[in-house]
Parts: structure tokens; sequence; C-alpha cells
């Protein structure tokens, strides 16, 4: 069976579906960067729009919630002129107990061509990738704790937008790694581009425990894991992956150790720039006045997330007949 990654190549090597970064081809990943860059206007600007899209369908199947993700590829397709189905979960007939296939078949036989997925379980975009008709892709929106690759990108875009050379960078990733999919698909991408050093910093019932960061330095202090950082990234502790909350720490206590305060970050480079994916849990991972002051780039990152979608779908597109 072919793995994720060649999965989501076709024959020319160019992407049919979008499943995961690890193992992404470089020259592949940094065009996709290219191409979003592209689609970036200064802000109060009309969007970028284009045709690339035109006549066909994409259905939004988001099978756990979502802000960014699901509104940026809506305004992705429909600025790139598809026609957008958002299937509404709730009340779709998943409810009523029919399987992911049956869904998708009836998306199929409704001629959506890109069905993008979000899903709590491991697996479920590259299975859906398996069984769909030549004519559809399916791009990954949020898998489990496993893969986020358009989040991977737009962290990646931005990080290059402040940083340019990836190589002299030292990236700080704090707080719950272990149920990440957003931290497993930034060390992907930053694995590809060969990142100066990724700094993982955690509490232990949250430490990484996969080779996903198998190149990473695992650091257990906060202090020493900002200490010079060039990029800090925040994350929301995900309670709802996190099985046994045993030796999970209170608020208090979480954000005395693990919380990006302005005094922590003082520690980091003078430059230093602060991610976080989003929701934010404002006073638990990172302090508001952080989130909202000059060295964040929260925002930026969701507005590279519609210039991302737009990449990937445009690449797509490409090589639809
Ligand atoms: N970062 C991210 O995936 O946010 P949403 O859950 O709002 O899509």
């Amino acid at each position: 069976m072919k793995s994720e990654a060649e999965l989501q190549l076709n024959g020319d090597g160019a992407l049919r579906h979008l499943l995961t970064l690890k193992g992404l081809d470089k020259a592949l990943l940094v065009s996709l960067l290219d191409e979003a860059e592209g689609y970036l206007k200064p802000e109060g600007a009309k969007p970028a729009r284009s045709d690339a899209l035109k006549g066909r369908t994409i259905g939004n199947l988001f099978f756990e919630p979502s802000t960014r993700t699901r509104a940026s590829f809506d305004l992705a397709g429909k600025r790139l002129g598809a026609d957008v189905l958002n299937l509404d979960v709730n009340t779709s007939s998943r409810k009523k107990g029919e399987s992911i296939l049956d869904t998708i078949y009836t998306l199929e036989a409704m001629a959506v061509d890109v069905m993008v997925v979000r899903d709590a379980s491991d697996g479920v975009p590259a299975f859906i990738a398996r069984n769909v008709k030549d004519f559809v892709s399916v791009l990954n929106a949020g898998e489990s704790d496993a893969s986020h690759p358009t989040q991977g990108l737009l962290d990646l875009l931005t990080i290059r937008q402040h940083k340019a050379d990836f190589g002299n960078l030292v990236v700080a990733i704090v707080g719950d790694i272990q149920h990440s999919r957003v931290a497993r698909s930034a060390a992907h991408g930053l694995e590809t581009l060969s990142v100066g050093e990724l700094r993982l910093v955690s509490p232990p019932a949250m430490a990484p425990d996969s080779d996903d960061f198998a190149f990473a330095r695992v650091v257990d202090n906060l202090d020493d894991g900002l200490r010079d950082a060039d990029v800090v990234m925040a994350l929301r502790i995900q309670r709802e992956r996190i099985g046994n909350l045993d030796g999970v720490p209170g608020i208090d206590e979480y954000f005395a150790n693990y919380g990006i305060s302005e005094e922590r970050l003082e520690l980091a480079r003078s430059d230093a720039i602060v991610m976080h994916p989003g929701p934010m849990n404002r006073g638990i991972e990172i302090e508001g006045t952080v989130a909202d002051g000059p060295r964040s780039v929260i925002t930026e990152q969701v507005t590279n997330g519609v210039a991302v979608r737009m990449a990937v779908l445009e690449h797509i597109a490409r090589s639809m007949s």
C-alpha cells in the first residue's frame, strides 16, 4: 500500500491530494509558499482573485469544529471561482449512521471535485483519498493529532516572511506537543527546510512521543526553551484529545510554567516573532498583551491561511482534466 506521501502525488510528481507535509519534496513545498505569497495583497486592498477553479465544486467536510481553516477554505475556493459546499455535519446523514464512504459517494455523485476533510480520527483523509474516483482530490484540513498540512504551510510562510534563512533559525514550540497536529506539521516542514534548531517545550504529560519530532531538541524548562529563540509558537492544550487528564497542570500552574508572558518573552531574541495557530486561550498558554503585542504575527498567520489554501487549490486544479 502506498504511503500518504506517495498517495498524494500524481504521476508527474504534482499534488493530487494534500494529506501530509511529511516527506513532501522541498522544491514542491517552496513552490507552494511562493504561490501563496503571490496571492497576498496589502491590508485593505481587494483580495486576489482568479478563475482557476471556475466550474469546479469544493465540499468542506468538517467533522470537528473549526473557525479559521473552514472559513479560509471557503473564501479561498470562492476567490478562485469555485462553487463551495459547506456540509453541515450536525444536520447531515452521518448523524443517522451513514458511513463516511456513503457520504463521500453521495458528494461524488453531485460532482464535488475537491473534498476538504477535518476529522478526529487518524487516517481518515488518506482513507477517503484511497476510495474516491479519479476526478476527486482530498485535502487534509486537520486529522486527529497527526497532521494539519495547510496549517504547516501557513506557519512556514509566516516565518519565511519575517526570517529569511531557516538554516540559522531557532524555533521554539511551547505547550501540548503530544496532542498537536499543528506541531507535527510544523515539524515536518521545518525538517524539510533544514531549520537550525527546533525546540519543544511542554509539561511531561504533553511531551512529544513520536518520531515526527526525532530531529528536535526536547527542553524541560521554558526559560531554556525561549532563550535566544527567533520564533516562539504557543499551542493550546488539546483537551479534546487527552484521554486521561492525570498529570495535566491546572490553569494557574500551566501559565506560570509554560505560558508565554511578556516577562518570559524577554529571554527570546529582541526581534523574535510570536505565533499561535488559534483558537487561543488567553491567560493559559499566552498572555493577552503578548497575543496583541508588537511581536505577535497571529493575525498574519490567519491572512496567510487564505493565501496558502488558494495556492494549494490552484496547484491541484492544474492537474484536473
Ligand atoms: N488553526 C486551526 O486549525 O484553527 P481552527 O480550528 O479554527 O480551524
